[in-house]
């Protein structure tokens, strides 16, 4: 029992208890789902490479340190608490039946090794051919409503409740250097709304937990599925704030002038984008970022960084449709980055995500 039992214990308390919750729910799922299917359904293909129990144990406490942090950060007041306990209940509580009664299409599509496999009515023209795909085995791939509407509980369930956590880790360093050129400005006239810009923003996870970090910011948000962002669209409306300025556009052709945006950033991007495209977004985020501004990427960890979790990393390809997530385990984005023009490249790693910060020069 602590020494003294604050309103923060006991918040601190909840969150654990909420995470753990949404820990437990998200194997029981699996297990559940899984076990059913694999009756149903039998796999044609081998069985991936099996976690050891102290790969079990590394994870367990890899997760136990992002919630840590996560408290951390929160309690130092990077961002509101409330983001903490942060759960689109309406969507699971509509959206969690469809998204299991999607199982067994996406369960036959994996086993017969569809990728490319869309509802009649869907165009895919004018899209890059890497994105025409079924990511993850999803129905319709980034392509229709349904798919937005199931997106976040599939990635919570796989995730187990950790991909917010995971986003947040994005909060600090973007702060930090928002308040940099803020102080920067200081001696300007009027002092300008810093503009920041989250890159494949989905359905908005990421804008939505930077609004309530910066909600002076003015945000802008960019993907290439429209569904998403009708999707992100709708969800950013319902909470209080500005609202983000959406834009349906590749990542690889932002739509914004040079030097724009004090801040770029982009979750879960880079693992399903091809080794060219992703120095194309790089670049693009070189170019519309402003001299000192600064470009933060966070996505799955890597083989160079992480060895112990390569069973893992090769189980994801094999398990998921992740086409160019292999590729991506072993390529260098810092050498990307500092090819673009970026400098003072850092990066880190929370349980299974890595992060890179990359800085343009001031004098640019
Ligand atoms: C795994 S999701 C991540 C979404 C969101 N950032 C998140 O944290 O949940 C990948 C997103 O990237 C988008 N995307 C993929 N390729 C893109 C590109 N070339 N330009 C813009 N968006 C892209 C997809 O439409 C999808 O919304």
């Amino acid at each position: 029992m602590p020494d003294t039992l604050t309103p923060d214990t006991f918040t601190k308390l909840a969150y654990q208890t909420f995470q753990q919750g949404k820990q437990y729910f998200g194997l029981a799922h699996k297990t559940i789902s899984s076990r059913i299917m694999n009756t149903v359904f039998p796999k044609p293909q081998e069985e991936p490479n099996p976690l050891t129990p102290k790969m079990m144990s590394l994870l367990q406490a890899r997760m136990n340190a992002l919630i840590a942090v996560d408290w951390q950060e929160a309690e130092a007041g990077v961002y509101p608490k409330s983001l903490l306990f942060e759960n689109r209940w309406d969507d699971f509580f509509r959206y969690y039946p469809m998204m299991c009664l999607d199982i067994p299409g996406i369960w036959q599509r994996a086993n017969s090794k569809r990728h490319q496999e869309f509802s009649t009515g869907i165009n895919t023209e004018g899209y890059p051919d890497y994105y025409v795909q079924n990511f993850h085995h999803q129905t319709d791939g980034y392509f229709s409503d349904m798919s937005a509407n199931l997106y976040d509980l599939q990635v919570e369930v796989l995730f187990n409740g950790t991909a917010d956590p995971m986003r947040r880790r994005i909060l600090v360093p973007l702060k930090r250097h928002v308040e940099k050129m803020q102080a920067q400005q200081q001696n300007v006239q009027a002092l300008q709304p810093v503009k920041v810009l989250d890159v494949a923003c989905g359905t908005g996870h990421s804008l939505q937990m930077i609004r309530a970090t910066l909600p002076q910011a003015s945000l802008y948000g960019l993907d290439l599925s429209p569904a998403y962002l009708r999707k992100a669209n709708q969800l950013l409306s319902e909470d209080a704030g500005i609202l983000p300025q959406l834009v349906h556009a590749n990542g690889e052709q932002m739509p914004y002038l040079d030097n724009y945006f004090e801040a770029v950033t982009s979750t879960f991007l880079f693992h399903e984008l091809p080794a060219d495209a992703r120095q194309n977004v790089i670049d693009e985020a070189y170019r519309v970022t402003k001299p000192g501004g600064v470009f933060i990427i966070c996505d799955s960890v890597q083989l160079s960084d992480s060895p112990e979790f390569t069973p893992m990393m090769e189980n994801f390809p094999a398990i998921f449709h992740e086409p160019y997530y292999r590729h991506y385990t072993t390529d260098d984005l810092v050498k990307r980055l500092e090819q673009a023009g970026f400098v003072n490249v850092t990066t880190a790693n929370h349980f299974m995500s890595k992060y890179w910060v990359a800085e343009k020069p001031a004098g640019e």
